[in-house]
């Protein structure tokens, strides 16, 4: 195991942001995790640095969550259960399920960040989110070293939530995740508008796995920036979830205003929609903006500090309150 001192956090979190960790250390197996943990009270766990923003140095050994390997742990004629470890990059992991005709996950592709971290949000787009595929998780609790299975049931999914941000929130560190995946008869999910017109536009009937990643793949880049090119953690903020009251309140002054039922009492309101009326979309203040393609995406146009970030996102909220009366919270963990 090798600590290095002072690691520049630069390409270790999706924008891009330059902070440092006073020790680092990358884990390759479960066993070198438990070392750590049994050595260390005081530890950052590290995934793929796509949900985060970094507003200062990591005064802790930050532990990055190099895991690999996936591998088939059960199946039948129809189903599946595929075992990825944690530190596999996502994207890679829906390619080669859908390389090997496993349906399920082919909305979810082009997400940044590791298969560790998409319970722990519960990630989704396009209709589809991890708690319809999900099987099941490891997770190491880091009290105990133990490593406990949570079923999907378990893990308490929410839109962007689960019981690993909420009531166990930094007691375990996820080390696999198992899913459920189709082999034939796939129910493939192409409702969500964009993907439709997706794949009006290249006269695609019955689309196969391949062909519905595909679409995903080309929306998410005609309208997400890539973090290779432009630093971003997706979107800031989650959509909010307000009462029919506070909706209705705004939506007398804003009839116009887009919203989804989620509940007789709840409606959901797309936090982008709300930015771009407010005129923040495309802005720039130094190097931290809004893309222009995307409201919900805050970005790094290069030296912005997570303090700038961090302002800009203020500003947003402060604004959204005044002109709409509806809170936005921020879906990226500030650090
Ligand atoms: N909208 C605007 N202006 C914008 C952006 C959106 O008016 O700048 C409006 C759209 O016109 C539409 C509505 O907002 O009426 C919804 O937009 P979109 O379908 O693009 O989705 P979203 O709600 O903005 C969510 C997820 C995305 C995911 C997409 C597609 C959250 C917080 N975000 O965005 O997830 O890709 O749906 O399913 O739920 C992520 O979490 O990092 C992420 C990119």
């Amino acid at each position: 195991m090798n600590i290095i001192q002072n690691q520049s956090l630069k390409n270790y979190n999706t924008f891009g942001i330059e902070a440092k960790a006073i020790a680092f250390v990358s884990v390759t197996s479960v066993e070198e995790l438990k070392d750590i943990l049994s050595q260390n009270n005081e530890i950052f766990i590290l995934g793929g640095g796509s949900n985060m923003l970094l507003t200062q140095d990591i005064q802790k050994l930050v532990v990055h969550i190099n895991l690999k390997g996936r591998e088939i742990v059960e199946e039948n004629n129809d189903f599946t259960i595929v075992k990825a470890q944690a530190g596999e990059n996502w994207h890679e992991f829906v390619l080669w399920c859908i390389d090997q005709n496993f349906g399920g996950i082919e909305n979810l592709s082009l997400i940044p960040g590791n298969v560790g971290t998409t319970p722990i949000q519960n990630i989704g787009a396009y209709g589809v989110e991890i708690k319809d595929t999900m099987f099941s998780c490891e997770a190491l609790n880091k009290k105990t070293l133990a490593i406990e299975t949570f079923t999907n049931a378990q893990c308490k999914f929410e839109y962007r939530e689960s019981v690993f941000k909420n009531e166990l929130k930094d007691q375990y560190i996820i080390t696999s995740v198992s899913f459920k995946l189709s082999k034939r008869n796939h129910n493939v999910s192409t409702t969500y508008g964009a993907i439709e017109t997706e794949l009006q536009k290249q006269n695609i009937q019955n689309p196969t796995l391949k062909e519905v990643s595909n679409a995903v793949i080309a929306i998410r880049q005609s309208k997400l920036p890539d973090p290779k090119e432009l630093g971003n953690s997706g979107s800031f903020f989650k959509n909010p979830i307000v009462s029919n009251e506070i909706y209705e309140k705004a939506k007398a002054l804003h009839p116009e205003m887009p919203h989804y039922v989620v509940s007789e009492t709840h409606v959901k309101v797309p936090a982008g929609w709300l930015i771009e009326q407010a005129g923040f979309k495309g802005k720039r203040f130094g190097d931290a903006g809004v893309h222009k393609n995307q409201a919900l995406v805050l970005v790094n146009y290069g030296t912005a500090s997570g303090a700038e970030i961090v302002a800009l996102s203020k500003n947003i909220q402060e604004t959204i309150a005044t002109q709409f009366g509806i809170e936005i919270e921020a879906e990226v963990n500030i650090i």
